[in-house]
């Protein structure tokens, strides 16, 4: 019987997908076992209908039960070694360039945001007083580290939030997820030579472990996130992942392949790179929460960026290091400075501090959803069947495939670029950076809708060769 309190600020639909999925991660609920249809528990818990299915949605959408058709819910095999997610939060307490500067009508680049959306007021308030407050201590260096304040609402923050378990002296405030993850390849380079990364995957932290004299193990992605029979068969003792919005095909990873990746870097000290660059951009359902969260004295590296929802020009972003690694990395880094301008992450904390970041973050998601939704319609009306879209539903952008067309990227990008459309590449997520039958990336953050719009037409029109 699942206890649920009308008195608690927690929502019922949450409480009620907690307890489940403590069960099912204590293995009281047992591999396949079939959960209540939605009407029998929603009537035994006095609860509505909604109440259940909204539960059961997020169960789903992280893997914890799967469903069949005509039948119902299950729950998911391989679910039951992990650490269950505590209840109550405890307190844990040049080439480019020029490409850059190019004016297209219709710009997908998947990193942009809504030109309008920086709150620029509120920031400006903010920065003023933290002028007023802290002009002492603007005439020294800062927390090498970085603020202390920032880092204690970041933690507060990922707690809420993203299900992140650590305490502020974890998290080390940084100027974008290279130089997190260039302090990252400094501490592990002693003891490891070889990084898995996702392929397709992000290409950006692929130079910075090059530069490091990594070698680059690419492991395919597929529905689960990275396939872990192959990365097991690579001899690779750290693993970069984007496990709660793949990067770029936008697959959740499910909640045992999470526990399978735990359970590989806890056997062997080896260590994984959790980016969870944009969950707080989900569209259907709560955001999925971390895989730190399952195991947070693990051997899991988080990184986190404020350059998806707030802005990429600020360059702030952090990293929540386990705490066996806090040793080295003070000893390695204490004649650093802070790379982030104190002014900043002041200006930051004090945003934080007034509750802006929350409710920017409700504001900028209710934004993206609707060019998202707006997007997809296109795509679905303009394309119809020929198209397959993936990575709906979350982020800022969408890949859309063309099963069994035969079309080359560089050609339909570089019509594109003739009819005004910038389009980024998908072959450059491939480590090879081979192109394959055509897909393409969609971002949909820096347009408007109407822009959405007639960019899709225009590339519907290219696409079926009437331009
Ligand atoms: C997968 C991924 N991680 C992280 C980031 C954020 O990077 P940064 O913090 O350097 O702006 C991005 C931005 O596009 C991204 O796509």
């Amino acid at each position: 019987m699942f206890i649920l309190n009308n008195n608690d600020p927690v929502p019922l639909y949450k409480q009620l997908y907690q307890q489940i999925r403590e069960r099912v991660l204590s293995g009281q609920l047992v591999a396949d076992a079939r959960l209540p249809s939605v009407r029998v528990l929603a009537n035994e818990l006095a609860i509505s209908r909604n109440t259940v299915d909204g539960a059961y949605q997020e169960l789903f959408a992280e893997g914890y039960i799967y469903s069949r058709p005509h039948s119902g819910y299950y729950v998911s095999a391989h679910c039951h070694d992990a650490t269950p997610f505590p209840p109550n939060l405890a307190p844990y307490r040049q080439k480019q360039l020029p490409e850059l500067q190019q004016h297209f009508q219709y710009d997908f680049h998947p990193a942009r945001l809504a030109p309008e959306s920086f709150p620029a007021i509120l920031w400006r308030k903010c920065f003023n007083s933290m002028l007023l407050e802290y002009r002492q201590v603007l005439s020294a260096y800062s927390d090498p580290q970085g603020e202390q304040e920032l880092r204690s609402h970041i933690q507060r923050y990922l707690e809420s939030s993203r299900g992140v378990l650590c305490q502020a002296e974890q998290i080390v405030i940084c100027a974008g997820l290279q130089q997190s993850l260039d302090i990252v390849a400094h501490l592990l380079r002693t003891s490891h030579a070889s990084v898995a990364v996702e392929n397709p995957g992000y290409h950006l932290p692929r130079a910075v472990f090059r530069n490091h004299g990594y070698e680059l193990v690419p492991v395919k992605v597929g529905p689960d996130g990275m396939d872990m029979t192959a990365l097991k068969a690579t001899s690779s003792t750290i693993a970069y992942v984007t496990p709660s919005h793949q990067l770029p095909l936008g697959y959740v990873m499910p909640v045992a392949q999470r526990l399978s990746l735990i359970d590989w870097a806890e056997t062997g000290g080896r260590y994984i790179l959790e980016d969870d660059y944009d969950s707080e951009l989900r569209y259907q359902g709560k955001p999925v929460p971390s895989l730190q969260g399952l195991r947070p004295g693990g051997n899991i590296i988080y990184l986190g960026s404020f350059s998806k929802v707030l802005s990429p020009a600020l360059r702030i972003s952090y990293l929540v290091l386990p705490k066996g690694l806090l040793a080295d990395y003070k000893r390695l880094f204490r004649d650093y400075f802070s790379t982030v301008p104190l002014p900043e992450q002041l200006t930051l904390a004090k945003f934080m501090s007034l509750g802006h970041w929350e409710r920017h973050i409700r504001r900028m998601r209710t934004l993206y959803k609707k060019k998202h939704d707006a997007l997809i319609a296109c795509i679905e009306s303009c394309f119809g069947s020929r198209a397959k879209i993936t990575g709906q539903g979350a982020g800022l952008h969408v890949v859309v495939q063309f099963p069994g067309v035969a079309l080359d990227e560089a050609g339909f990008i570089a019509k594109a670029g003739q009819h005004g459309i910038r389009l980024f590449p998908f072959s450059s997520f491939r480590v090879s950076g081979e192109p394959d039958p055509l897909q393409i990336m969609l971002g949909f953050g820096g347009m408007t809708i109407a822009e959405i719009e007639q960019g899709v037409e225009l590339l519907s029109r290219i696409f079926h060769d009437r331009l």
